[in-house]
C-alpha cells in the first residue's frame, strides 16, 4: 500500500492547503444525510423548551408547518416525530398508541396534507410515550411480554400507515416484529411503506434526556436490559440486524450513534445495505452544555457528524438537524 519511503514520500503535501486537502477529502456532508426530531405537544401555540435539551423544543401542531417549512427549506430529506403524552393518557397497555386521534395520527395528516411527498415522516413504533410504566412494551409480572406486545404493535404499525406515514420505524426491540409488521403491511396493501429497525439499539444511558423530553422519564420503572442491547456486545449487533434483515427491514439503525461507530462500520461492511446512525439525546445535550460552557469549541458538532459518515452512516438522526445550514 504504501510505495515510497521518506523523504520522497511526506503525506503532509496533501494537506498543504485548504484546497488541496479539498481535493482528496474521503467523506463529505450534506443536508440529505440528516433526519430532524420533532416533539409533539398538545395545546396551541406553544413552543416549549426542554429543562435536559438546551435549543430542542416540544411544538403544538399549529406550530408544525413553521418546523417543517424550514426544514423542507434547508433540504432535509426526512422528519422523525415523537409525541409528549400526558400522564392521563397513558395506562399500562399504552392504549393511546391505538387512538387514531393522537398527537402522531393528527401531525402526519396534517403534514402530508399540506406538504403531500416534499419531505418523508418517520415515525417510531414503540409504546413508551404511551405507557404508564415508561417501558416500550406490556409490562406483566415484572416482565415485558414480547409475542402480546408484537399484536399492539403491528396495529400501531397499521395505524401510522394509514395516516401516511412514509417509514415506520419499530424501537422497541422486541424479537420477530420486523417479519410480523411487514406481513400486516402488505396484507392491507401498504407495499410502499417503509421499515427502518432499530436492529442494533443498546440499553443505554445516554437517553436520559429524551425520556425526558416525552415525558416517561420519571415513570421508568427499573431499566430496559431484559429487550434492548448489553453494550458489551457486537456480535450480538450483527445477529440482530441479520435477522431483520431477513424478516423485511429495508433499513437499520444503530443507536445511540458515536459511542457506537465500531457497531456502524461493522454493519455496513458484512451486510452492504442503508445503514441510519441515531445521535441521541444524551450525547446531544453532552455536546451542547460543553460549547455553552466554553470547554470545547462548536465545530466539534461537525467533527462530529462526519464521524458518523466515515463509520459508514448513510444518514444521520440529530437534534442539530434544524441548524444544519450553519453546522456545515
Ligand atoms: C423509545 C425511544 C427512545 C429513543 C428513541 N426512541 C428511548 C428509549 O428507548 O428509552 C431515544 C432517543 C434519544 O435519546 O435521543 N423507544
Amino acid at each position: 500500500m504504501i510505495t515510497g519511503k521518506y523523504p520522497s514520500l511526506r503525506l503532509r503535501r496533501n494537506r498543504k492547503s485548504n484546497w488541496a486537502r479539498r481535493l482528496v477529502e474521503e467523506n463529505y456532508l450534506s443536508a440529505s444525510d440528516f433526519i430532524l426530531p420533532i416533539f409533539l405537544i398538545n395545546g396551541k401555540n406553544k413552543k416549549q423548551s426542554i429543562n435536559s435539551m438546551p435549543d430542542v423544543y416540544r411544538y403544538t401542531l399549529d406550530k408544525i408547518g413553521y418546523v417543517i417549512d424550514k426544514a423542507i427549506q434547508k433540504g432535509l430529506p426526512m422528519v422523525a416525530l415523537f409525541p409528549y403524552t400526558q400522564q392521563i393518557k397513558k395506562d399500562t397497555f399504552g392504549t393511546e398508541a391505538l387512538n387514531e386521534n393522537n398527537l402522531i395520527c393528527k401531525a402526519i395528516q396534517l403534514i402530508k396534507k399540506k406538504y403531500k411527498n416534499e419531505i418523508g415522516i418517520m415515525c417510531d413504533v414503540a409504546l413508551d410515550p404511551y405507557t404508564s410504566h415508561g417501558h416500550d412494551g406490556i409490562l406483566k409480572f415484572g416482565k415485558i411480554l414480547n409475542d402480546e406486545t408484537i399484536e399492539i404493535l403491528i396495529k400501531q404499525s397499521l395505524l401510522q400507515a394509514e395516516m401516511g406515514c412514509d417509514v415506520l420505524a419499530p424501537s422497541d426491540m422486541m424479537d420477530g416484529r420486523i417479519g410480523k409488521i411487514r406481513k400486516a403491511l402488505d396484507k392491507k396493501n401498504f407495499k410502499d411503506t417503509q421499515i427502518l429497525s432499530y436492529a442494533a439499539k443498546y440499553a443505554s444511558n445516554f437517553y436520559g434526556p429524551f425520556r425526558d423530553a416525552v415525558g416517561s422519564k420519571n415513570l421508568l420503572k427499573g431499566n430496559k436490559k431484559t429487550y434492548q442491547m448489553d453494550f458489551k456486545n457486537s456480535d450480538e449487533a450483527l445477529r440482530e440486524v441479520a435477522l431483520d434483515i431477513k424478516e423485511g427491514a429495508d433499513m437499520v439503525m444503530v443507536k445511540p450513534g458515536l459511542p457506537y461507530l465500531d457497531i456502524i462500520k461493522s454493519i455496513k461492511e458484512k451486510f452492504k445495505i442503508p445503514v441510519l446512525a441515531y445521535q441521541v439525546s444524551g450525547e446531544y445535550s453532552l455536546l451542547s452544555n460543553s460549547i455553552k460552557k466554553r470547554l470545547v469549541n462548536k465545530d466539534i458538532i461537525f467533527e462530529s457528524l462526519v464521524a458518523f459518515k466515515r463509520a459508514g452512516a448513510n444518514a444521520i438522526i440529530t437534534y442539530y438537524a434544524d441548524r444544519i445550514d450553519k453546522i456545515l
